[in-house]
């Protein structure tokens, strides 16, 4: 990591019957927007992305990070963990889905990015021109895809946030990238229809990632695509503060949605 300072929006794979998108119709183009091309969803989707992203979302120095234990959780289907092996780097993703069988997370990453990609075409307005394409994003989904199948072991833990299944201190870092804030409800500034994940869901969350983590914790991004700011910020960073830990938002190369250039650096207060 360095230590000076140390997407998605994707959109679900509906099943039939299930409806997102708000009830006012917004316009795209000349017609109405259909449901299915709005920023908005109905339950977080299984999406990844490569080490590239990583670094850019985190400033992760790879270098640094050598012999170094990380948690990466939400881990979804991203390329990172395997990629990270490969650099030397201890990397254990962590993800409710892990407990499914490699045929249905091939079935289900097939199906979201064919919906992320109507999305992103029909909302370009909340993209940075030049952020990674969800072909791109697909190839380091293929590389979790076939690393998942072959289970390395340990590489790949079932659990849900906000109770984890890791001992205190366990890992040096965790990251967490696109499950918090992002998929939030809307009005909050996150993404998700009426969402679970509340102010009380990311306070638990991050305590529990601070105790699993003995160094530092950074979440990205803060915000879901069309906001500006997130209600959530502020309280989380007072509770972090309360709880003898240092907070601080840092600007990150990583360039997806318009808004979401920074992360949350959370640094434990000294053991
Ligand atoms: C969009 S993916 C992010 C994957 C990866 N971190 C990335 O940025 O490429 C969000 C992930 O959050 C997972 N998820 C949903 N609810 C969760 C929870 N309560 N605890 C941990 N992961 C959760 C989903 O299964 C999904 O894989």
């Amino acid at each position: 990591m360095e230590h000076s300072n140390c997407g998605d929006a994707e959109a679900p794979n509906v099943p039939p019957g299930v409806k997102y998108g708000g009830s006012k119709p917004q316009v795209f183009g000349n017609r109405a927007m259909r449901p299915e091309e709005k920023f908005e969803f109905a339950r977080v989707v299984f999406f990844g992305r490569g080490l590239g992203e990583y670094v850019d979302m985190f400033n992760l120095d790879l270098n640094g990070l050598k012999g170094q234990r990380v948690l990466d959780c939400a881990g979804g289907p991203a390329a990172f963990a395997k990629e990270a092996a490969q650099a030397g780097i201890e990397v254990v993703a962590c993800d409710p889905m892990y407990a499914e069988t490699a045929d249905k997370l091939r079935h289900v990453v097939d199906s979201d990015a064919a919906a992320v990609t109507v999305k992103q075409q029909a909302n370009p307005q909340t993209l940075h021109t030049n952020y990674v394409s969800t072909s791109e994003r697909r190839k380091s989904m293929e590389i979790f895809l076939q690393d998942f199948a072959a289970a390395p072991r340990g590489r790949y833990v079932s659990g849900r946030l906000p109770t984890l299944p890791f001992d205190d201190n366990s890992f040096d870092f965790a990251l967490s990238a696109n499950l918090l804030f992002i998929y939030s409800d809307i009005a909050s500034g996150g993404m998700l229809e009426s969402s679970p994940l509340d102010l009380e869901f990311h306070l638990r969350s991050t305590t529990e990632l601070l105790r699993i983590a003995r160094k530092e914790l950074r979440l990205y991004p803060l915000q879901g695509a069309n906001a500006k700011g997130h209600a959530y910020l502020a309280p989380l960073m007072d509770e972090c503060t309360a709880q003898g830990h240092l907070a601080s938002v840092v600007p990150v190369r990583q360039r997806d949605l318009v808004g979401a250039e920074s992360m949350l650096r959370i640094v434990k207060r000294a053991l």
